[in-house]
């Protein structure tokens, strides 16, 4: 994905701005835009078994209607545990005591996240910067200010 996703930058160095020289570079995108390509890798992830075919061993998909496997596509062989519950074994933690968004319906959601088993919602005041002035010159006077949050663990 990260080589794949290299772009061209340059930039001109002429008199007034001409493009009489150009420097160019190959350059990451965001970090977002990679993680947002795994991602999605990650969603459309096909199951796949391997067979023998003549000396050689292929991928097949395990489900019916998918294609050949091509090279770019993220396969794997075996499902991925449950993470609901904890196994230390794995490494996994399960999701007991994390923190889910009620209103959201996506990975984030109490609903999803907590697998089922609701939540606990409780208040916590945050203090943050507020009413923050600029001063001539140069610096910025701000006040402190308390403001209640809820937030929502998974039980
Ligand atoms: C919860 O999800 C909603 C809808 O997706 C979003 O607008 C909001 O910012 C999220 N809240 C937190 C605390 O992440």
């Amino acid at each position: 994905v990260v080589s794949d996703s290299l772009d061209t930058k340059c930039k001109c160095h002429g008199v007034s701005g001409s493009c009489s020289v150009k420097t160019c570079w190959k350059g990451l995108p965001n970090l977002e835009e990679i993680a947002s390509e795994l991602k999605s890798k990650y969603l459309t992830a096909i199951k796949v078994t391997h067979r023998l075919v003549g000396p050689r061993k292929q991928l097949v998909p395990k489900e019916m209607g998918v294609g050949l496997v091509k090279e770019v596509d993220l396969v794997y062989l075996l499902n991925s545990p449950d993470y609901c519950t904890p196994n230390l074994h794995l490494g996994s933690l399960g999701t007991q005591e994390r923190q889910c968004n009620r209103t959201s319906v996506g990975s984030g959601s109490c609903d999803l996240l907590c697998c089922g088993r609701g939540y606990n919602t409780y208040r916590e005041e945050v203090v943050e910067r507020c009413h923050c002035r600029y001063h001539w010159c140069c610096h910025v006077v701000c006040q402190r200010c308390r403001r209640a949050v809820e937030r929502h663990v998974c039980k």
